[in-house]
């Protein structure tokens, strides 16, 4: 069984699908319906498909959606038809492939709830249920033929008395139980239009909160999350001259006491020596471990406060409040943390995961345009491994999000942080390969920052250049179609990016490709797009074919 599934059972009008997402939300993980795909794949409602095909082909469908949920992944909530259980096969799936969970209502409550319409999905069972002379009569011989099954579930959440958050709540905390999780403290955004996702990591879990204009309320979120006791606010100067006003005043309005700490903006500041000096005016203040840093700021305040915050004291709290595109997209999630050597960038440095992230969307409106963009290259990104949709929203309304159109920006940052909260709740120490899909583009793109002295490119730039590359070698090998990558040539053009590199030293590229490669102690593995929002990690890329691609980007 698999510790990182849960599939979620139960009788029509026991709020299979609703508690399935909001389980979901909690964790951070993927929600799948196995209904709502039988009905994608089928392309007709489950009623027509009964009418058309019958009800075996139904079940065969059922199934089929079934295995594929569970086997398409890790970190997934499924919810299931609630007749499926009653097909052996489809059963014994469950049983043997994830914690199964079944939802539990009297038969009022169901019936309550189905002439309410509460539980759309299982339409196909509603409808006669409903239209029989003795509803609840039939609703309780139903579900009596049903218990044996539903028996088999390793937990049973009565909902008759429990709001659906409740309930999500009550299937977290069995899964962390049986699992032997760590039992994190209860999630206190639950169900807050502000939480995109929820990192899941070792250490427990760290919300992110993403909206237009939470900055001016960080005081009452930091309160809601729990943190108590001094802040030290860490930022750059240029960040902390728009917005440090706004940050304190409303720390002030929640009662915190807060110090502030202000650096020179730029890469040079993520040094040992600026640790340093973090470290003594930490120590001049008595700062404590329970007290918090807050990160107010872009990547490198974000790095260089995390490497601070996980080695004062060992480890202090830590809470990110990004504001450039770049430190929202990526750097705040993760728990990656470092500081710059002369030698090699992020040369030293911890994994720390924040306990709150909060970012307002709404500072991007101050961000210089080229930050912005390449900002932009990383969410691209998400969209073109892991989210078809989300790509699909960068083609058809390309215009009002590089306006920063308020409701879209937001929604579209706040999916884009969503994908990456999710890989790092996979695979929070790059062990198992999945976090690994996060690189693509960054192979070349690294070679080029490296070769240039991080002078010529932003890191979204080079990542930009660095996914045409990789687009390109997908299409020599077979593996990427060629309409994908013209699709992703018109959308980073459209984003202002650059698609080609003319002019750079080749050799130097492939010297700090070689270089980068060593760090990694690994072989060279291509993250490649085998079609739109589907990505595969390759280790047989020809060199010479990469050699050639170089070429072609720098003619
Ligand atoms: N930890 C990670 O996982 C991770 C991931 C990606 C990048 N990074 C690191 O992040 C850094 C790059 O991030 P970055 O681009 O945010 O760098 P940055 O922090 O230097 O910010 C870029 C510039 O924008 C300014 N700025 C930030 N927010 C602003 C706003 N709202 N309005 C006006 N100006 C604003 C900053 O003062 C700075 O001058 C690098 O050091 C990189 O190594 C870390
Ligand atoms: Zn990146």
């Amino acid at each position: 069984m698999s510790d990182n599934i849960i599939i979620i059972t139960g009788f029509s009008g026991t709020g299979k699908s609703r508690v399935g997402r909001a389980v979901a939300q909690l964790l951070g993980w993927e929600f799948v319906d196995t209904d709502a795909e039988v009905v994608r794949r089928a392309g007709k409602p489950i009623s027509r498909i009964f009418r058309d095909e019958g009800e075996d082909a139904f079940r065969r469908m059922e199934r089929e959606a079934l295995q594929q949920a569970v086997s398409g992944g890790q970190r997934r909530v499924v919810a299931t038809g609630a007749g499926a259980i009653m097909n052996s096969v489809s059963l014994d799936i469950m049983d043997k492939s994830g914690f199964l969970v079944c939802l539990e209502a009297r038969p009022e409550t169901i019936y309550q709830r189905l002439r309410q319409g509460q539980e759309s999905t299982d339409e196909l069972e509603i409808r006669p249920l409903l239209q029989g002379t003795d509803p609840l009569t039939r609703i309780r011989q139903l579900k009596a033929e049903r218990q044996p099954a539903y028996a088999q579930a390793r937990w049973t959440v009565h909902t008759d008395a429990l709001s659906v958050e409740e309930v999500a709540q009550e299937v977290a905390r069995a899964w962390r139980r049986a699992s032997g999780k760590v039992a994190p403290t209860e999630h206190p955004f639950f169900g807050a239009p502000e939480l995109a996702a929820t990192v899941e990591a070792s250490s427990g879990s760290c919300p992110l909160l993403v909206g237009w204009g939470l900055l001016p309320r960080l005081g009452e979120l930091l309160h809601h999350a729990g943190i108590h006791g001094p802040l030290y606010v860490v930022t750059d100067d240029r960040v902390g001259a728009r917005y440090m006003r706004a940050v304190q005043r409303s720390l002030q309005a929640a009662e915190f006491e807060a110090h502030s700490f202000t650096f020179p903006n730029g890469e040079k500041s993520k040094s040992l020596e600026m640790a340093t000096r973090l470290y003594a005016w930490l120590a001049h203040r008595h700062a404590q471990r329970g007290h918090t840093l807050v990160a107010l700021g872009g990547g490198v305040v974000g790095d260089l406060t995390g490497f601070v915050a996980a080695t004062y004291n060992r480890g202090m709290g830590f809470v990110q409040v990004p504001t450039s595109m770049a430190a929202m997209m990526d750097a705040s999630i993760g728990g990656k943390t470092a500081v710059n050597l002369p030698e090699a960038k992020n040369l030293v440095g911890a994994f720390y995961q924040p306990r709150l992230v909060v970012a307002d969307v709404a500072a991007l409106k101050t961000l210089p345009p080229r930050e912005t963009m390449e900002g932009w290259a990383e969410a691209i990104k998400h969209g073109l491994i892991l989210d078809a949709g989300l790509f699909r929203t960068f083609e058809e309304q390309a215009d009002q999000l590089l306006a920063l159109e308020s409701e879209l920006t937001t929604e579209v940052i706040r999916r884009s942080m969503a994908i990456k909260a999710r890989v790092v709740s996979e695979d929070e120490r790059e062990t198992t390969g999945y976090r690994t899909l996060l690189n693509y583009g960054h192979t070349i793109g690294h070679g080029l920052e490296a070769a240039t002295e991080y002078g010529t490119f932003l890191h979204g730039e080079g990542v930009s250049i660095g996914m045409m590359g990789a687009a390109t070698i997908g299409q020599r090998m077979g593996v990427t179609p060629k309409d994908v990558v013209e699709r992703q040539e018109a959308i980073l053009r459209k984003f202002n990016l650059p698609v080609a590199c003319p002019g750079v030293d080749l050799e130097r590229v492939e010297a700090a490709m070689a270089l980068d490669k060593k760090a990694e102690g690994a072989s060279m593995r291509w993250v490649l797009l085998e079609g739109m929002g589907r990505a595969v990690v390759r280790g047989d890329v020809p060199q010479e074919l990469v050699r050639q691609v170089l070429r072609e980007l720098a003619e």
